[in-house]
């Protein structure tokens, strides 16, 4: 287990959990790549690197008389630009003189115990040093000085290598990082399928996979968020590979600002994948002495198909990427006064709410925009973070006292990266929004954005809510972000520094929110970007959940829940019952679907309780009590995907305790069909040697039959949007 490194060959030899990871260094310090996949207990070079005369592959200048050497050919850990590889490199430098070529070799390694944080940047951790072990790789370029330190950390008990890239610029003269990716991984074919995640605002995270063609497949943001567009995310997966076999390459970037993930398939089917920040408007100037950080990467291997890469990130993520109190702590069911009120709402209704909440079994009470400023609407406020007083004469203290005295924790919502141009702030600060010289800025949603690569920006900000949270006892917090960047540039740069402004913004970001989190480490954070426009592994480090989407509607969410699962814990996705007809797609479903979608994640209800029937409250008030029962497993069990919603009418998925003698089963039908086949499905993710009962019903199935056999979908249940539960207990 860890790294190892045969001095006689000059190979690195990484196992992480079922996992071997090879690389060598080759003639003249070249590091080539030399497999990825299941581990093997010694590696001996059996799949060798064959060099072969290959027309118009150049070859490098010390090697101009042996024409099978080029490094268009070489499989490598982390390509230049410049000499003999036509490929996409690694990263890209500009030199003093204008020349972007560089040639990297190796110079030295250090193999260490555990892993080291990224100064600044979000990554996974360890608590004991005997959970991972590290190799950082150098590599120089002679002539410029400039030196690339390539991180790489194996988990021990997971099949994750983590990786990320440092340049130092240890010559004399200015060097400018035009690109610097966090990893690359040559593959010598390209029998893959192409996975990823995309979508658009209230449809987040679809899954869409495609074979793997020539030249480039690529997905991006340029839009200052991760987005809600395309997630930093993607996956190599064998031909025929299914959610429960064959072999998954996975990548996901811990970051949350503009990505470049790609796959570049070349002339003799190797394939490069590169990930890491899009180079697409970016630059960054290093002056002598100075470094650049990039952000992790993290790269699962699964043979056990996507369950088994989902469940790995899942694992990883709950407990060595999210931090803090909440880690392990069952999370409150909140109602949040959003789709109950909007921004028409004063002190006395909330109250109402809250107190309906109470009544039936709610822990948390979350208020919503339009609590500051003299915000009645999306127009005005943002930067303004005072009590609005119209709304709430008494104050936020009294307000969150009051939920607080009838029983509930209080929580509130902020959107402090931006500012409306109708505000205190803009009207103070003008130029503290993201904008460049002599061109008007493009608003969204009505705002601009605040230049948080200032400094002086994220401090005002960190005063301003730093007040609001010890005024008032606040146990939750909603922190949105409601835009993406436009005419990108910062006041207080120089014009060689612009490109730098997207990069500079998230390392502000990430700093506000270290400071925040830190500061007040019992309030439990929630992440938004209109919906899950944010929901990646940088903003999880801060937040450890993320509210998924901002629509509601059960149907849209199953598909959404579905795909953001590929990736990330069930514990981190807020789920909630809203009101029907639905606010975003209008369309009527059951309360028992709505509440059993909802319960498939953090569950929450967003609507007007007070509003409700009788009967409706009878049944919020059985889910609330359900949930909290079964909230240990939904959250921290382990999570089977059992029907796609992208590949037909119903969905299933079921929640496994570890020790798998407990074990939660969904199933939803979204249309009923005429002459509907017979229905049954197989429930993974059980011990084949135990035998469960159902409660309820008290009927007995062995883990074996249930996975081999399948279950059968009871009869009864008629019409569209039909969901049922099996709760499963070993007996
Ligand atoms: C977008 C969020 O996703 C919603 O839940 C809500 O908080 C609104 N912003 C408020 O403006």
């Amino acid at each position: 287990m860890g790294v190892r490194f045969d001095e006689q060959n000059k190979m690195f030899h990484l196992q992480a959990g079922d996992t071997s990871y090879v690389m060598q260094i080759i003639r003249d310090g070249y590091v080539a790549h030399l497999y990825w996949g299941r581990k093997v207990k010694e590696y001996r070079n059996s799949n060798y690197l064959q060099y072969l005369d290959r027309g118009f592959s150049g070859n490098p200048y010390q090697h101009k008389d042996d024409r099978t050497f080029s490094l268009d050919t070489l499989p490598q850990e982390y390509p230049a630009y410049g000499s003999t590889d036509y490929r996409k490199p690694a990263y890209q430098v500009q030199l003093d003189n204008g020349s972007t070529v560089t040639d990297l070799r190796y110079y030295a390694h250090s193999i260490y115990k555990g892993k080291r944080p990224l100064e600044g940047l979000p990554s996974t951790y360890v608590e004991s040093e005997n959970e991972a072990e590290s190799l950082e790789l150098i590599m120089t370029d002679a002539v410029s000085g400039l030196k690339v330190v390539l991180t790489y950390t194996v988990f021990e008990q997971l099949n994750v290598i983590s990786r990320s890239v440092r340049f130092v610029n240890e010559g004399t003269a200015t060097i400018k990082l035009l690109s610097a990716l966090s990893m690359c991984v040559d593959f010598r074919d390209a029998e893959f399928d192409f996975l990823h995640l995309y979508g658009a605002h209230i449809k987040e995270r679809y899954i869409e996979r495609r074979p793997l063609r020539h030249g480039i497949q690529s997905i991006e943001s340029t839009r200052g968020a991760s987005s809600h567009q395309h997630n930093p995310f993607i996956a190599l997966l064998r031909r025929g590979t299914t959610e429960d076999t064959g072999e998954v390459y996975a990548f996901n970037f811990v970051y949350s600002g503009n990505f470049l993930a790609q796959a570049e398939v070349d002339q003799f089917n190797h394939t490069r994948v590169t990930l890491g920040i899009n180079p697409f408007d970016f630059s960054w100037k290093l002056d002598a002495g100075e470094s650049f950080q990039t952000p992790e990467a993290v790269l699962v291997y699964s043979s056990e198909g996507l369950g088994g890469m989902s469940r790995t990130f899942h694992q990883l993520y709950r407990n060595r990427l999210v931090r803090g109190s909440h880690r392990n702590q069952e999370r409150p069911i909140l109602v949040n006064n959003w789709e109950a009120t909007y921004f028409d709402f004063n002190a006395e209704k909330i109250l109402d709410i809250a107190s309906v909440g109470r009544e039936l079994g709610i822990e948390l009470f979350v208020l919503d925009d339009g609590w500051f400023g003299k915000r009645d609407d999306d127009l005005s406020s943002l930067g303004d973070w005072f009590v609005n007083r119209m709304k709430l004469p008494k104050g936020l203290t009294d307000l969150a006292n009051r939920v607080r005295d009838m029983g509930l924790q209080f929580g509130l919502w902020f959107e402090p990266e931006m500012i409306s141009v109708d505000s205190e702030l803009y009207r103070k600060h003008p130029d503290w929004c993201l904008h460049v010289p002599n061109r008007d800025s493009s608003e969204a949603r009505n705002q601009l954005i605040l230049d948080y690569s200032r400094e002086d920006v994220c401090n005002e900000v960190i005063r301003m809510l730093t007040k609001i949270l010890a005024s008032a006892p606040i146990s939750y917090v909603k922190w949105d972000m409601n835009r993406h960047m436009t005419e990108i540039g910062s006041a207080t740069l120089p014009p060689d520094r612009q490109r730098e402004t997207a990069h500079r913004y998230m390392l502000g970001l990430y700093r506000v929110m270290e400071t925040i989190t830190s500061s007040f480490p019992d309030i439990l954070f929630e992440s938004c970007s209109g919906g899950g426009g944010r929901f990646d592994p940088g903003m999880l480090y801060y937040m450890p959940q993320t509210w998924t989407s901002d629509n509601t509607d059960a149907v849209s969410r199953l598909k959404i829940q579905y795909g953001t699962s590929l990736v990330y814990p069930v514990v981190s996705m807020g789920a909630h019952v809203s009101a029907v007809p639905n606010h975003q797609v209008h369309r009527m479903t059951s309360l028992e679907m709505r509440g059993h979608v909802a319960m498939s994640g953090n569950l929450g209800y967003e609507l007007d309780l007070t509003k409700l029937t009788n009967e409706e409250k009878d049944m919020v008030k059985r889910q609330v009590a359900t949930y909290k029962q079964w909230r240990q497993l939904v959250q921290f069990g382990d999570f089977y995907r059992l029907l796609c919603p992208f590949e037909g009418n119903n969905t299933a998925w079921a929640f496994v305790n570890r020790e798998k003698t407990e074990a939660i089963v969904f199933y939803f039908r979204v249309l009923a069909e005429p002459n509907a086949p017979f229905e049954s499905f197989k429930v993974k993710g059980l011990d084949a040697d135990k035998a469960y009962k159902v409660i309820g019903t008290n009927e007995v199935f062995g883990g074996d039959e249930l996975a081999y056999a399948g279950l059968s979908v009871p009869n009864e249940l008629k019409g569209d949007f039909q969901s049922y539960v099996w709760r499963l207990t070993a007996i």
